[in-house]
C-alpha cells in the first residue's frame, strides 16, 4: 500500500538473543552476515513439540553454494552450548532451537509482571497518521452495522497508538449532518407529523431514535409518491427548498435542523463514552459544503482542473476510473468536493504524512478518485491516503434494511445484550455481589461481546450478528476470554500470589506451551497494527486463553507439589492474565474483576 511506513524494531529480546548468538557461526562462513536478515529468518516451528524458534537457512545457502539443509547441518556440527539455549536440531533445511524453561518464563512472566513487554519500543520513524471512522449521519438511526466501523476504528487507533507512540496518531470522525438524507427526514416531519407532536418529542429522551425514525419514514413515503407524476414534482420542489435554507443558514428548516441535529450528536456522544471511543477532532460535512465548492473553484482557476460539458472535475477514463466530478454543471460540488476539502484540511491542520478512511466497501471507487485528485492537486500526502474497506454486517435471516423494519437500534440492543448476561449468568449471585457491580459486569461483558464479535472477522468478510453466539461463555467470544481473565484474577486471590516464581519448576508441555505462546504478544501487536487487522489480536487472546485451560487443567495450582511450584504456576496465570487484559484493551473491551 502506502510509501511511508515505518521500520520494525528488533524487538523481542528472545529472538534477538537467539539471533546474536548464531551471528558469530555465521559469520565465520560468510562474513558479510547480518543481524537483521538473521533475526527475520527465525520462525515459529509448525509443531512447537519441535522447538520454540527455528532458523530457516535458506538466506545463506545461495552465497555459500550449499543446499539450506547442509547448512543446518554444519550449523548443528559446529555449535557450542550457549546459555537459555537447551537444544538445537538440524531439521531439513531449518535448524530448531528449544530454550530452557527459565530463559521461558524470563522473557514471559517476569517480563510481563514487571511491565516491561507493555513498554517495549516496537517501530522507529513512524509517520504521523490520521484515522477517520465512524461518520454516522445525523437524522438517521444508529443500529448494530455501525457498529462494526466504530470498533474497527477504534482498535485500529489503539493498536497504532500502542505501535507508533500517542503522539503520532490522530483519531477524527466526520458525520454527515447535510444533504438529502436531512432533508428527506424535515421534510416528513413538516408533511407528517405536525409540530404538536415534534413539540412533545422535544423533551423525549428517545428524540434522536424517533428522529432516525422519522427518515426512514420519509424514504419510504418518498419512493412510494414517486409513483404519482403530481405528488413527485411537489416533493420534489419541496426537497430543494428545504436544502436551499440549509444552504442559505436562514429559513424555517434551517432552524429545525439546527435543533435536531443537536439531538443526533447528543446520542452519537453517548455511544462514544459508552463505547470508550474519544476523538481528537470532529470535522462535519457542513463545516466543508460551501468551503469545498470555493476550494475548487480556485483550483479551476489556477489550471489544475478541467471542464466537460459544463461540469468541472478530472478526468481518469483512461486509469478506469472515469470522470471525477467536482462541480456540477449548475456550480454546486458533490460529495467529492467535500473529500477534497476535508483531505486538505486534514494535511494542513495536523500535518499529518499518513491519512487513513474507514468506510465501508462500497466507497471504493469514490476513495480512489478523491485520492487520485489529491495527487493531481499536488499533494505529496496522496500517495499515503487509504481507504481501508470492510463488508457489512447482516442479521441471520438476511440483509437489515429500514424498509423491512428490522434494524436493529443500537440503545435497543446494548440494553438486551446486558439483560441477556444478567438474567443468564449473573442471576445467581444477586444476594452476594452489590447491585452496581452486577449493572457494571452485565454492561462490559455486552461490550465484549460487540466488539469481539465485530473485530474477530477479516474486514473483507461479512458479518452475521448473533446475539446469543456472541454471548457464548464457551466458544470465541469476548465474554469467553474476558470471563478467563476474571477466573484467573479470582485463582489469585484465592491462593495468595506472592508474585515470586522459579522458572526452572515449569517444564511441564502445558507450561512451556503457554509461555511460547505468551512470548509472541508484540509480535501479533506489530503484525495487527502492520496489516490493519485486529482479527489477528483477536484470534491470538483466543488461543491464549485456551492454552491457559489447558495448563490449568493439567498443572495444578492447589495440589501443586511445592509452595515453590505453585507460586510459580501462579506467576504464569498471573501473567496470562496480564496478557489478556492488555489485549482485550487494544480491542476495546475492559475486563471484569469477577465474572
Ligand atoms: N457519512 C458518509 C456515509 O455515510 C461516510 C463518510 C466517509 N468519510 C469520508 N471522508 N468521505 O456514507
Amino acid at each position: 500500500m502506502s510509501e511511508k511506513s515505518f521500520k520494525v524494531l528488533l524487538h523481542e529480546p528472545f529472538r534477538l538473543k537467539l539471533a546474536e548468538s548464531l551471528l558469530p557461526r555465521l559469520k565465520q562462513m560468510d562474513p558479510s552476515a547480518e543481524l537483521e536478515p538473521v533475526y527475520k529468518a527465525l520462525v515459529e516451528p509448525p509443531n512447537p513439540d519441535m522447538g520454540h524458534l527455528a532458523f530457516g537457512c535458506f538466506i545463506f545457502a545461495k552465497v555459500l553454494k550449499k543446499s539450506p539443509a547442509q547448512v543446518a547441518t554444519d550449523l548443528k556440527a559446529q555449535w557450542q552450548p550457549v546459555d537459555g539455549i537447551a537444544s538445537v536440531e538440524a531439521a531439513g533445511p531449518y535448524l530448531n532451537f528449544k530454550f530452557t524453561s527459565e530463559f521461558l518464563a524470563q522473557h514471559t512472566v517476569e517480563n510481563v509482571l514487571n511491565g516491561s513487554v507493555f513498554k517495549t519500543k516496537l517501530v522507529a520513524e513512524p509517520p504521523k497518521t490520521m484515522f477517520e471512522y465512524s461518520q454516522p449521519n445525523t437524522h438517521k438511526e444508529l443500529h448494530v452495522g455501525h457498529m462494526r466501523n466504530l470498533c474497527l476504528g477504534d482498535s485500529l487507533v489503539r493498536l497504532y497508538r500502542r505501535t507508533y507512540g500517542n503522539d503520532m496518531v490522530i483519531s477524527t470522525t466526520f458525520p454527515g449532518d447535510v444533504g438529502t438524507h436531512v432533508a428527506k427526514c424535515l421534510w416528513y416531519i413538516e408533511n407528517h407529523v405536525g409540530m404538536d407532536v415534534l413539540d412533545q418529542k422535544r423533551k423525549d429522551p428517545l428524540k434522536a431514535e424517533w428522529l432516525g425514525q422519522m427518515y426512514s419514514a420519509g424514504n419510504i413515503k418518498l419512493e412510494d409518491e414517486e409513483k404519482d407524476p403530481v405528488k413527485y414534482e411537489k416533493n420534489k420542489a419541496q426537497l430543494t427548498e428545504i436544502l436551499k435554507q440549509l444552504e442559505a443558514g436562514s429559513g424555517k428548516y434551517f432552524d429545525l435542523w439546527k435543533e435536531t441535529r443537536e439531538w443526533s450528536i447528543d446520542l452519537m456522544e453517548q455511544v462514544y463514552r459508552w463505547a470508550g471511543v474519544e476523538f481528537d477532532r470532529w470535522y462535519w460535512e457542513s463545516e466543508v459544503d460551501s468551503a469545498s465548492v470555493k476550494t475548487v473553484k480556485k483550483y479551476f482557476a489556477e489550471g489544475k482542473l478541467i471542464e466537460s460539458q459544463g461540469a468541472i472535475g478530472l478526468d481518469f477514463s483512461n486509469e478506469n476510473l472515469g470522470f471525477c466530478m467536482l462541480l456540477k454543471s449548475d456550480g454546486t460540488g458533490l460529495y467529492a468536493t467535500k473529500d477534497v476539502e476535508l483531505a486538505r484540511r486534514k494535511f494542513e491542520d495536523f500535518k499529518i504524512e499518513k491519512s487513513i478512511y474507514v468506510v465501508d466497501m462500497r466507497q471504493a471507487l469514490h476513495f480512489k478518485q478523491v485520492f487520485r485528485t489529491l495527487e493531481v492537486l499536488g499533494f505529496e500526502q496522496a500517495k499515503n491516503c487509504y481507504h481501508l474497506q470492510y463488508n457489512f454486517v447482516e442479521l441471520p435471516d438476511g440483509a437489515m434494511s429500514s424498509r423491512k423494519g428490522n434494524i436493529i437500534p443500537l440503545t435497543s440492543l446494548v440494553n438486551r445484550m446486558r439483560d441477556h448476561v444478567k438474567t443468564e449468568y449473573l442471576a445467581r449471585y444477586s444476594n452476594e455481589w452489590p447491585q452496581p457491580e452486577i449493572e457494571s459486569v452485565a454492561d462490559v461483558v455486552a461490550k465484549g461481546a460487540i466488539h469481539y464479535g465485530m473485530l474477530r472477522q477479516d474486514t473483507n468478510k461479512k458479518i452475521v450478528f448473533d446475539m446469543n453466539e456472541w454471548l457464548k461463555l464457551d466458544g470465541e467470544s469476548g465474554p469467553f476470554i474476558q470471563y478467563s481473565y476474571a477466573r484467573i484474577n479470582s485463582l489469585r486471590k484465592k491462593f495468595e500470589a506472592k508474585g515470586s516464581f522459579n522458572g526452572s519448576l515449569l517444564t511441564h508441555p502445558s507450561e512451556q506451551k503457554l509461555m511460547q505462546h505468551l512470548m509472541n504478544f508484540n509480535t501479533v501487536i506489530v503484525n495487527a497494527t502492520e496489516n490493519f487487522k485486529p482479527s489477528a489480536l483477536c484470534t491470538y487472546l483466543y488461543e491464549t486463553a485456551k492454552k491457559f485451560n489447558v495448563f490449568y487443567h493439567d498443572c495444578s495450582i492447589g495440589n501443586a507439589e511445592t509452595e515453590e511450584l505453585r507460586q510459580s504456576r501462579l506467576a504464569l496465570s498471573a501473567a496470562t492474565g496480564l496478557i489478556l487484559k492488555e489485549g482485550l484493551s487494544l480491542l476495546g473491551i475492559p475486563v471484569p474483576d469477577r465474572m
